[in-house]
Formats: C-alpha cells, structure tokens, sequence
C-alpha cells in the first residue's frame, strides 16, 4: 500500500468542487477524481507494509496540525503525470502560511519516524482529473471555493483494476492557525 496525510473535504464541501472536475473534464477528457476520493494531500510517504502502516496510525493520532482558510480558485497541471488541478489562492501569500506550516510539522513529526518526503517542494492542489488530454488552462473556471479544513487523514491507497482504493487509517487532530 501506498501512505498518505491529507486534507479531507466534508461531502457537502466536495460537492462544490465537483463543476470543476466537470468542466475540466469537457476540455481535457482523462478520468474524473470520483467526489468522495477528492483531497489535498498535505505529504506523501510512498510504499508501506501494514507494520509500518499500523505504527503510523497509532503515532499520529497524538498529533495537533493547524487548519486556516483558504479559497481554491487556481487551476494547474502536472503535465508528465497528465493531472489536472485545482490549488488555492490567496489576497496575501501570507494568508496561506498555516497551510505550509501544516506541511512543516507534518514532516517535523515524521522525519523522526524515519520517513522522508518524496517531493522537493510541497505543492498544495486538489487533483481533478487523471490521465488528462492538452489543452490550455486559461479556458477552466469554475465558482471559487472557499475552504477550512475540517478533517486530516492518514490514508493507505490500494491499486485495484478500477483505479485506487483509498482506507482512512486515523486522523490527526487540527487546531485553528489562529491559535497555533
Ligand atoms: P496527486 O493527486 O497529485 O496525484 C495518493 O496518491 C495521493 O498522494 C495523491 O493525492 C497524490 O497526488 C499524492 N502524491 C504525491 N506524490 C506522489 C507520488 N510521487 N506518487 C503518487 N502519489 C503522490
């Protein structure tokens, strides 16, 4: 299995992203992220056995990460994974600082637990689609969502012939940036 922490939209919050997947798909084709696997990854830690898995689940719970809003509005590609995405934005880059800070602790509690991050650099999004065609983003718009993150999970991602099966394994307790 694959291992990773993420924010979790609530189902009501993952409906209101779901024009975009739809108007993403119309330009660009590939597969749609289904709605109830929509998330933004926060760190990926790769290939883990269930040993490992159970001890991070048993580890993280004790956890605290910040949570602050954001509004997501800004989309983009990671062409050679042909993902198309949805990231945040921000009046003042300072605004999103609690979600970098999110990244930072995350990977300050796990980094001692001999994990390292597979990524040079954390960045945030909400992938729509898979397997996505060209095409120019400028044409994708969509209604501005704003987002403060109510849920962090640990999920383990399983290959199956219809695309990954993601299991929620625990979740880490998220406190307001405000406050943090
Ligand atoms: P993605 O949405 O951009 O594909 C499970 O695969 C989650 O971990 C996805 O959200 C995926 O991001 C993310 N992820 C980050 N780095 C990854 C990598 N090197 N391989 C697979 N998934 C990765």
């Amino acid at each position: 299995m694959r291992l990773f922490f993420a924010y979790w939209p609530s189902p009501s919050k993952a409906e209101e992203i779901v024009p975009w997947v739809r108007s993403a798909h119309a330009l660009y084709g590939g597969r749609m992220m289904r709605t109830d696997t929509l998330h933004m990854t926060l760190a990926f830690l790769g290939e883990a056995d269930d040993v490992a898995a159970q001890r991070l689940a048993e580890a993280c719970v004790q956890w605290r990460l910040p949570s602050g809003s954001m509004v997501l509005r800004e989309p983009g590609r990671f062409p050679n994974a042909r993902v198309v995405w949805l990231g945040p934005s921000a009046p003042q880059p300072a605004s999103l600082a609690w979600l970098y800070q999110a990244n930072e602790r995350l990977w300050s509690q796990l980094t001692p637990l001999g994990w390292r991050p597979r990524e040079s650099a954390f960045r945030p999004h909400v992938s729509l689609l898979r397997n996505a065609g060209p095409g120019e983003l400028d044409a994708l718009t969509g209604p501005a969502v704003p987002w403060t993150p109510e849920r962090c999970v640990l999920v383990a991602s399983r290959p199956t012939q219809a695309g990954s099966r993601y299991t929620v394994l625990a979740e880490v307790a998220l406190e307001s940036a405000a406050l943090s």
